[in-house]
């Protein structure tokens, strides 16, 4: 077969890693990325670390309004899925890269396979959701991670294309989080610097549009300030002013701005952090698997299966709130894996195969 998958964000590098190994090992993979995350620390860093073969076209577009972004990557993906005539589109999540292949491969008839398929949020306040609909409805096969997002599809009739194949972040997870031990790594400041990663130490990452105002991020800054140990707060682009900013005004202690962190650090990181506090899908999930406390600074549930038990609640980003949830002592069913066995890339991969033959 030849597929042509299509990744463009930080989180779809790591999925596409562990997937592209297992398909490359009997079918063709046209790469192609959409250039919407291009700096060294968002995306080459994971290519080389992650031993993603180079892509085999970078379409270069990035920024801009929704509409400017995604119009953009579509006239690129039409382009290419012309020219290479795949047998499949292969494609992760919800970002705006993944609703442009799709909506280009509809349109020339090429199946798609969506990866992450039936995750809702039920807020058409969040970008993402729109491009997770429209993915799916648009999809020939629909590959769920966790069995919310399979019963999600029969809600909306697409349960005919859906099959749970786990999720292929825990899959990253099991065969990266180990490569890096605490002592090996090396934070880059923001505003200059290096350090060592401190013995005790909260992890946060915060990027979401509904997140970076002023207001927000200042409330997630004074809770952490608010803590018995420091934060590790590697800053993503779309916050890097507006926190350098902060830090400078109020002139906070115990926060430690640094560069956005590669995988390995990143997995690092959530293993050996004292609690997690995040906005983003991929985070709350790895903290889950490492058995980390979270609070999830967000007004919506991403992954119902890590909000038991206190493993993961929703804050606002409120200081006083999300101090307090941090508090709520946590409870661990080691009998409870609900991501999938850590093979969801081999069930990806059969779920193609099986299909074509069918
Ligand atoms: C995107 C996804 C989001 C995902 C996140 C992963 C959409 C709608 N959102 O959000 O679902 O959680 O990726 O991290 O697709 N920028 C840089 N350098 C980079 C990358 C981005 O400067 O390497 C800047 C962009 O130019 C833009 C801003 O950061 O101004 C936001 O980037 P964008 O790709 O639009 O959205 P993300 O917040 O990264
Ligand atoms: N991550 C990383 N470096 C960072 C911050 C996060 O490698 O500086 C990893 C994190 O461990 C997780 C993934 O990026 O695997 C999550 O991506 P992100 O938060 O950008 O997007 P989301 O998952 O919210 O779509």
């Amino acid at each position: 077969m030849k597929i042509v998958t299509v990744v463009g964000a930080r989180p779809q590098f790591i999925k596409a890693a562990v997937v592209s190994h297992v398909l490359r090992k009997k079918h063709q993979e046209v790469l192609v990325h959409t250039g919407q995350h291009f700096d060294y620390n968002m995306s080459e860093r994971f290519f080389s670390e992650l031993n993603i073969p180079d892509p085999d076209y970078n379409l270069g577009v990035s920024g801009g309004t929704h509409a400017q972004m995604t119009g953009k990557m579509m006239i690129a993906i039409e382009e290419v899925l012309i020219k290479e005539k795949p047998d499949w589109l292969l494609i992760y999540g919800d970002t705006n890269s993944t609703l442009a292949a799709a909506l280009a491969s509809v349109k020339l008839h090429i199946p798609i396979c969506h990866v992450e398929a039936g995750a809702r949020v039920h807020s058409m306040t969040n970008p993402e959701e729109i491009n997770r609909i429209c993915t799916d409805h648009v999809s020939s096969l629909l590959l769920a991670s966790t069995r919310s997002g399979y019963d999600e599809m029969s809600k909306e009739g697409l349960q005919d294309k859906g099959l749970l194949v786990g999720d292929p972040m825990y899959d990253a997870f099991i065969e990266y989080s180990n490569k890096l031990k605490p002592e090996e790594i090396e934070l880059v400041l923001l505003q200059g610097g290096t350090i060592k990663i401190p013995n005790e130490f909260y992890y946060l990452t915060c990027h979401r549009e509904e997140n970076t105002n002023d207001e927000d991020l200042l409330e997630i800054f004074k809770a952490m300030e608010m803590l018995d140990a420091s934060t590790i707060y590697p800053v993503h682009p779309r916050n890097k002013k507006r926190a350098i900013s902060l830090q400078e005004k109020y002139k906070f202690t115990k926060m430690v701005l640094t560069e956005p962190v590669g995988y390995l650090e990143s997995a690092c990181l959530v293993k050996n952090a004292k609690k997690i506090v995040t906005d983003s899908g991929g985070l709350q999930r790895e903290a889950f698997y490492a058995g980390k406390k979270c609070i999830t600074i967000l007004n919506f549930v991403a992954w119902p299966e890590t909000m038991v038990d206190n493993r993961n609640e929703l804050s606002r980003p409120v200081a006083e709130e999300i101090v307090e949830k941090l508090s709520h002592i946590q409870k661990i069913d080691e009998n409870y894996l609900p991501f999938g066995d850590g093979h969801s890339a081999e069930k990806i991969v059969s779920a193609l195969e099986n299909y074509m033959k069918s």
